[in-house]
């Protein structure tokens, strides 16, 4: 019987292990959650040590199913970026809470730079924007508050979550790959490495880094599920889903809505510069050579439908957004801008409020629920604006994330984007991502294309709304947006 691989998908609100054959079927999956935890508005914490047991707990369980160890040939790590975690190389106990990717507290700090006049060289250098989205600005907060970790001097080390688990499953060993770095403002986009003068700016200790490497290889191998098993894939879950979505070739574009959304555009080997506000990335890096991405960044997508649901218990569940969007003619002028922590691309206002507008006593429940889903056609379309002004305009839009099971949503996007829209028939692109990274680390696959056998059959939705109904929406989201966006 030919062995499996084995994913560990570290999410935001959830981890999970999924189980692959090599021509891609999924053999089975189990899934935790993960507590968030608010300490102040803004802030937004995971316990590292949680994450770290949750994603074992859940691999332990699936290579059991699998029927142990040694039926599985690889395992592959996807994870959710930016988040950081710092922790003690000698006992490997988390010192401190993990600062999670939507937290907003080095806000200050991002408009102090911006102020010196920073963010052009930063941008230059990393690709990336001043924001407090990234780890590097979080990492130079919590050295400068938690007085304990720059106590711990040599004993500190720094990572992302990728990084995290690679210590923990190998017992030492210090790694990230290059598109987590690439998401820490400390990488330098052109060469993959740590960029002296970006960690100067943020007063990072070197020693506290892992080393970067590639996404796919022989990266160590762990015994914590039995006997030896190699690791041999890594990458951050939005590169990972861009991969997993076949977005192998220049041009190519995914989308996924899972708490964010999160646009990735494949633009080759040179880095792209962006000239609105849209990040350059690490798509992928393989045998030392890397492919590139533009990024466009949106922090709320089902984390909109969730605080409806919990927060204004406007909606019994998640799938109630789809009746509800049915079940009225339009979005009866009512717009939801909804820039709970801050707005991210093209925007970035991390002090930008959500707001719903144009309510009149005939607006229902259904309203604001189409408004909610009609938000996440109005926040890709943004997207689509820059990504075209920079010269990376979407023919075709790959979908993909836990709010595309909605095919209202779905035609939604390909009516408002004006161009045909693909959903995977599987759903977990993150996962299948990460597993032909890990099959071509392990030899399974001599490419990435190769590994694209994987990939299954795909849904399409094509657009079919007439151009004056694009246009009232359009212009309506537009006196929307402007009124939340706060200039500085
Ligand atoms: O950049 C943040 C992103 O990686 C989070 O993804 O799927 O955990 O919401 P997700």
């Amino acid at each position: 019987m030919e062995r499996e691989i084995l994913v560990i998908d570290a999410g935001t609100t959830s981890t999970r292990a999924i189980r692959f054959a090599p021509d891609g079927a999924c053999l089975g999956q189990h899934s935790a959650p993960i507590a968030q935890h608010y300490p102040c508005p803004g802030w937004v914490e995971h316990d590292a040590n949680e994450i770290r047991d949750a994603s074992f707990a859940c691999a332990r369980q699936m290579i059991d199913a699998a029927g142990g160890s040694d039926r599985i040939a690889a395992i592959g790590i996807a994870n959710q970026r930016e988040t950081v975690v710092f922790w003690d190389r000698s006992t490997g106990e988390a010192l401190a809470p993990a600062i999670v990717w939507q937290d907003r507290r080095s806000a200050d700090l991002c408009a102090a730079l911006i102020d010196r006049g920073e963010e052009a060289g930063v941008q230059a250098r990393s690709g990336l924007l001043l924001d407090p989205y990234f780890s590097g600005t979080k990492i130079a907060w919590a050295l400068e508050h938690w007085t304990h970790l720059r106590e711990a001097g040599d004993r500190l080390a720094i990572g992302t979550v990728e990084s995290w688990l690679m210590w923990h499953l190998t017992g030492g060993a210090h790694v990230s790959d290059a598109t987590n770095a690439s998401r820490t403002l400390l990488m330098a986009l052109g060469s993959g490495s740590w960029d002296d003068g970006l960690i100067d700016l943020f007063g990072v200790p070197r020693a506290a880094l892992p080393e970067i490497v590639d996404c796919a290889g022989q990266f160590g191998t762990t015994s914590r599920f039995g006997g030896s098993i190699a690791i041999t894939g890594m990458a951050g879950d939005q590169q990972a889903a861009t991969i997993g979505q076949s977005c192998l070739a220049r041009g190519e574009t995914k989308a996924t809505y899972g708490t964010g959304a999160f646009v990735l555009a494949n633009c080759g080997t040179t880095p792209p510069v962006s000239r609105n506000r849209l990040l350059a990335t690490v798509a992928w890096q393989i045998g030392g050579r890397r492919t590139y991405a533009l990024e466009g960044s949106v922090f709320v997508a089902g984390s909109l439908i969730q605080w409806l649901r919990d927060s204004l218990g406007l909606l019994a569940s998640a799938d109630e957004s789809e009746a509800l969007a049915r079940s009225v003619a339009d979005n009866g002028g009512v717009y939801c801008v909804p820039a709970l922590a801050g707005i991210g691309a093209p925007w970035w206002r991390p002090e930008a409020r959500a707001a719903i507008t144009g309510m009149s006593f005939a607006t229902t429940r259904a309203h604001v629920a189409r408004a909610a889903l009609e938000a996440m056609a109005h926040q890709t379309r943004d997207l689509k604006t820059a990504f075209a002004a920079d010269g990376a305009d979407w023919k075709t839009l790959r979908i993909d994330g836990g709010m595309v099971a909605n095919d209202w949503m779905a035609q939604d996007l390909a009516d408002m984007l004006d161009i045909p829209v693909e959903r995977p028939g599987f759903a977990e692109t993150t996962a299948l991502g990460a597993a032909m990274l890990a099959g071509v680390g392990a030899g399974i696959f001599a490419t990435l294309e190769d590994a694209a056998a994987m990939r299954g059959p795909i849904e399409h939705f094509l657009p079919t709304i007439a151009d004056s109904e694009r246009t009232r929406r359009v212009e309506g989201w537009s006196a929307a947006v402007q009124a939340v966006v706060v200039k500085r």
